[in-house]
């Protein structure tokens, strides 16, 4: 198979693409997309954040090859952040069309028309697998990172390997031999379903070490928050960084700097999910309602010692579902760019022995106002029609009244009849 070649640097212009705003890239940056491209694009902010975690200093020499490049959004990112030459290759031709000119665009916005990274990048509408064909279009270029994003189909239940297309198996076989070395061999992104299990993930270990034996890595969770995984990727060799097994990047919706957090241990060593206890929270202890994507990371244990101090007790009485929930003797106290990562964490102040609903919201109303609550929010399953009118009828009763705490309502994880109100301890001065 022969591959059609675009000349980024020497496009003309393509009224069947289509400009759509991305609201997470700077102003004066606009990219365009195929017929249906836009959903598989990655978003500006996450794919400039990826390319900037990359060391460059450990990346072997070459050009940035992506190998479905959709978009080539993220292949624009990395090429101009690394100032590397973009090698894009794409099956669908008004995609491929996009990539180059969303190459472009990025280039300009960098001042890089000129630049000889810009000059030599490519974009080849075709089939990424055909390596020994991509190689002598390109003139057998040096291959510095190899990034796949492969497609996954809508709706997968197994989320199976070889769904994706084209599947990591078939590009590392082709791609492997070709690859640049550095002081970390080979360097490779390849980004998964964020829903594989672990077990899947252990079977992209052995796709990993068939094609790059033993090569290091970094299992890497991206979140855009509400406590969902939205990327999942393994970071191979020189873009792996050394000694950081799992890293947990939450992208803030403000678009300011990602939360990163590292550690953890190599993924054959387990999931490293918590294990849930039987013992329900006891009053005076406290609650945290942690963010179900670092917890799917398997770093929430080491996050929250290095918070509470390695003698802290922690108990799980959720470990999942929306609301994963852990509770512990010392209060959690946390930086404000760290806040995102933990829905609520308060004291128990009392255990509440039946489930809120219209009968019982006066009694809550009461109870909250013997712990100077003025905002009692609900934190538990509740059918979907009941959850904002009591919400509501909390909100209004406690409004005419004079607390000045913020405390939260949770399952105490003992039946669904038993809750807990949990208090945030800080007094909003002025409140009263
Ligand atoms: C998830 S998208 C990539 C999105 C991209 N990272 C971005 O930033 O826009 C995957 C792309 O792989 C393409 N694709 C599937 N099989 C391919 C193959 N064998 N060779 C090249 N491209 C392929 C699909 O057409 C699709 O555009």
């Amino acid at each position: 198979m022969t591959h059609d070649v675009l000349v980024p640097a020497e496009l003309e212009a393509d009224d069947a693409l289509v400009a759509v705003r991305d609201a997470t890239a700077p102003d004066g940056l606009v990219f365009v997309h195929g017929e249906a491209a836009k959903p598989l694009a990655t978003p500006w902010q996450v794919a400039a954040e990826r390319a900037a975690m990359i060391n460059p200093e450990r990346l072997p020499s070459g050009a940035v090859l992506d190998v479905a490049c959709g978009s080539g959004v993220q292949l624009a990112a990395l090429a101009a952040i690394l100032e590397r030459p973009a090698i894009g290759v794409e099956l669908d031709p008004s995609r491929a069309r996009a990539s180059a000119h969303n190459l472009r665009a990025v280039a300009a916005w960098f001042g890089a028309l000129e630049a000889p990274w810009f000059l030599a990048s490519r974009v080849l509408v075709g089939d990424g697998t055909a390596a020994e064909d991509v190689l002598h279009v390109v003139e057998g270029a040096s291959i510095g990172l190899l990034q796949l994003d492969p497609a996954r189909p809508r709706n997968s239940r197994t989320h199976d390997l070889e769904e994706m297309a084209p599947s990591p198996s078939a590009v590392l076989a082709a791609w492997a031999p070709h690859l640049a070395r550095g002081p970390d061999g080979q360097a490779v992104l390849l980004d998964l379903s964020p829903r594989l299990t672990h077990d899947q993930r252990l079977a992209v270990e052995a796709v990993v070490d068939t094609h790059l034996p033993g090569v290091q890595r970094t299992w890497v969770w991206g979140s855009r928050g509400g406590g969902r995984v939205d990327r999942l990727s393994a970071w191979l060799g020189g873009a792996s960084t050394p000694d950081v097994a799992r890293r947990f990047v939450r992208y803030p919706a403000d678009g300011s700097q990602p939360l990163i957090v590292e550690g953890g241990r190599a993924l054959p060593l387990g999931d490293d999910l918590p294990q849930q206890v039987r013992r329900p929270p006891r009053r005076g202890e406290q609650v945290s309602l942690i963010d179900a994507a670092l917890l799917a990371s398997g770093l929430v244990e080491p996050w929250l010692r290095g918070h509470l101090g390695e003698k802290a007790s922690l108990a799980w009485t959720a470990v999942d579902g929306r609301r994963p929930q852990v509770h512990h003797d010392v209060p959690l106290v946390l930086a404000s760019n760290e806040r995102g990562l933990v829905q609520a964490t308060g004291r128990v102040a009392a255990v509440v022995h039946h489930a809120p609903n219209e009968d019982t919201v006066d009694d809550l109303v009461a109870l909250a106002l013997e712990h100077d609550v003025a905002r009692l929010t609900l934190r538990c399953a509740l059918p979907a029609d009941l959850q904002p009118k009591l919400q509501g009828s909390l909100d209004r009763q406690l409004s005419r009244r004079h607390g000045r705490r913020q405390a939260f309502l949770c399952h105490a994880g003992q039946g669904p009849e038993v809750h807990l109100l949990c208090v945030d301890p800080a007094v909003q001065e002025g409140a009263r």
